[in-house]
């Protein structure tokens, strides 16, 4: 099997970035949040499952999943959210292993998983884990940059989301992104190094 490595890290931290970085050094990307909208989608596989479950209401009526409704409901009640995970984490895994058989033939894979630090199963998937990490003052800051989001709806996503120390210390590698664009490529070259010299041992 081709060498998986788990790409992670807190909200706006720059895993998307860096995944763009690596396929421009030719590794294969899979990218779960990708995974995750193509599922929910209209007439995504997910679609189904979660309307019987949450109810109609959370379906708009082109058949996709209301991401902001959803959104809404999850951020307040623990429950739902694992309802709706329980649903949508083994579809994402399933797809996630459909494409890590059509990438075997790159000299390595790096998947994007935002849940890893809470998945058994993605890191049973990974033979490696890169965190890509930076200050919660930049995360935010970028975040508010790209999206509408305001500052204290995004720091209440980065309380939710797992502990900055306890994700580093699920790192075999980790990137560090509080300096520029520049700084950022130059990791990913000498990690993009290492990774082609690696064998997968599993
Ligand atoms: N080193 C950097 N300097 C300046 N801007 C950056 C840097 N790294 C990332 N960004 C910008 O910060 C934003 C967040 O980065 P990115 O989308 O890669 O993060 P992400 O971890 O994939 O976020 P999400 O969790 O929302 O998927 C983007 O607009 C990106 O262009
Ligand atoms: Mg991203």
């Amino acid at each position: 099997m081709t060498l998986c490595i788990g790409l992670t890290g807190g909200i706006g931290c720059g895993k998307s970035t860096v995944a763009g970085l690596f396929a421009e050094h030719g590794a294969g990307i899979i990218d779960t949040d990708a995974i995750s909208h193509r599922l929910t989608r209209s007439g995504g596989e997910a679609i189904a499952a979660i309307s019987a479950a949450f109810g109609k209401d959370y379906i708009m009526d082109d058949g996709a999943l209301d991401r902001a409704k959803m959104r809404g409901l999850v951020f307040s009640d623990a429950a739902a959210k694992q309802r709706l995970e329980l649903i949508l984490h083994p579809l994402i895994l399933e797809q996630a292993k459909v494409q890590l058989q059509q990438l075997r033939t790159r000299p390595y894979i790096v998947a994007v998983v935002p849940l890893l630090p809470e998945s058994p199963a993605f890191r049973q998937l990974v033979q490696r884990v890169l965190v890509v990490d930076c200050d919660e003052h930049n995360q935010v800051e970028r975040v508010i940059g790209r999206s509408r989001m305001g500052g204290a709806e995004i720091r209440g996503i980065i309380a939710q989301q797992t502990p900055r120390a306890e994700r580093l210390q699920l790192a075999d590698d980790v990137i560090h992104n509080d300096a520029g664009l520049d700084s950022l490529a130059e990791q990913v070259a000498v990690l993009h190094q290492r990774y082609s010299g690696m064998q997968n041992s599993n």
